[in-house]
């Protein structure tokens, strides 16, 4: 059994940097759980401790049953995988696989074994002759995962092992990481600052900014209930359109102003509303949820008339660049309906899909028809 487990995990740094703070969470055995988040959030830290490189100020760390806060990086059953994965240039693939199992003494045959079956796994049989200068950059990955597997730890440490790879590379190893975990059938945390990557590998994700764990949860529960302001914003793409503004009463119903609209808010979402008693609100709609509407129909809330601005096409789709007074939103349209820059449409989303945030605590405001 090799659950991960962080509770109330602390990290400063000298100098007074909180990398981590009091982050608790629980990787159940055989999960693969994406860290994600953007650059200096602490996503490494997290990891570097869990490994056993950096020592928490604060809090617990257990692998498995057994705290580990003591514990040798060599004593965790843990391998880690790093961006920069450095192997070693004299030796072949093969030594560079067998190399931390020389120095744990395995017998030659077990070295042997071991190093065979990576490979067999990895499909690199072929090239356990060559020297890394002689791999291709995705070969190189997968020799530098081959010297993980051999170790056959409990827990998978990765640390952006794919971004020195270009983007079709970085698809096609993304899979094979996650065929390999079912494979093996072990625990993996896997830190990427790249959401799509986190939306498609893991099985659940942690969004972390500024050292905290914002939300953590499947991918699609992230992306159709995002927690916060800042985890709306950062998983998706295009990103949500966020509009800044503040609620106040007009005609016995609410009305939403921001600095480029006024948009009349449907009661149904007067209870949402009132959970905000300062007013200031912060509403989202995800490009994938905004269309152009020549009736609003009911249930939807109208976002404005919105001149169009720039129209990226994509083939199958496009993704349209409106104005609504100084207020930019970006949505999706399907190939047959794309407009043209300069046209007018008047914009609007279901209810449904209407994301309300409080703008000083960033929370999300819940209303029933999340629940739909
Ligand atoms: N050894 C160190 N000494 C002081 N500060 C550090 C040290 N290592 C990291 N930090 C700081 O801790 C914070 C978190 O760093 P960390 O490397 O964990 O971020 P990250 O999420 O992995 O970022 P990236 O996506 O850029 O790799 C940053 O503000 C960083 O500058
Ligand atoms: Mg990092």
């Amino acid at each position: 059994m090799a659950d991960v487990i962080l509770k109330g995990v602390t990290k400063r740094f000298p100098g007074g940097v909180v990398a981590v703070d009091n982050v608790s969470l629980h990787v159940p055995d055989r999960e693969l759980l994406v860290l994600v988040g953007p650059s200096g959030c602490g996503k490494t830290t997290v990891l570097r401790i869990v490994a056993g490189l950096e020592r928490h100020s604060e809090g617990d760390v257990y692998v498995g049953d057994r705290l580990v806060n003591e514990v040798a990086p060599k004593d965790r059953d843990i391998a880690m995988v790093f961006q920069n994965y450095a192997l070693y240039p004299h030796m072949t693939v093969y030594d560079n696989m067998a190399f931390g199992l020389k120095l744990r003494k395995f017998s030659k045959s077990d070295i042997d074994a071991r190093v065979k079956e990576a490979a067999d796994i990895l499909e690199i049989g072929a090239l356990l002759s060559r020297k890394p200068k002689e791999l291709s950059g995705g070969q190189r990955q997968r020799v530098a995962l081959g010297r993980a597997i051999v170790r056959h730890p409990t827990v998978f440490l990765f640390d952006e092992p794919l971004s020195n790879l270009d983007a079709r590379l970085r698809v096609q190893m993304r899979a094979e990481i996650v065929k390999l975990h079912a494979r093996l059938g072990v625990t993996m945390m896997y830190v990427t600052h790249d959401q799509t990557e986190a939306m498609t590998m893991g099985q659940r994700i942690a969004v972390m900014h500024k050292g905290v764990v914002r939300q953590l949860d499947r991918p699609l529960e992230v992306y159709r209930r995002p927690a916060d302001r800042f985890v709306a914003g950062f998983i998706g793409t295009p990103s949500m359109n966020l509009v800044e503004g503040t609620v106040g009463q007009s005609d016995g119903g609410f009305v939403f102003r921001s600095e480029s609209t006024t948009i009349d808010l449907p009661s149904a979402l007067d209870p949402v509303v009132r959970l905000c008693p300062h007013g200031e609100v912060t509403i989202g709609a995800r490009p994938e949820d905004v269309a152009p509407a020549g009736v609003p129909a009911a249930g939807s809330l109208v976002l404005g008339d919105a001149v169009v601005e720039l129209v990226e096409m994509l083939g199958n789709e496009a993704v349209v660049h409106a104005k609504i007074g100084r207020a930019t939103v970006v949505y999706k349209a399907a190939g047959d309906e794309v407009p043209g820059r300069g046209d007018r449409v008047k914009l609007s989303v279901p209810l449904s899909r209407v994301h309300l945030f409080d703008s000083k605590s960033e929370a999300r405001l819940e209303h029933s028809s999340d629940r739909s």
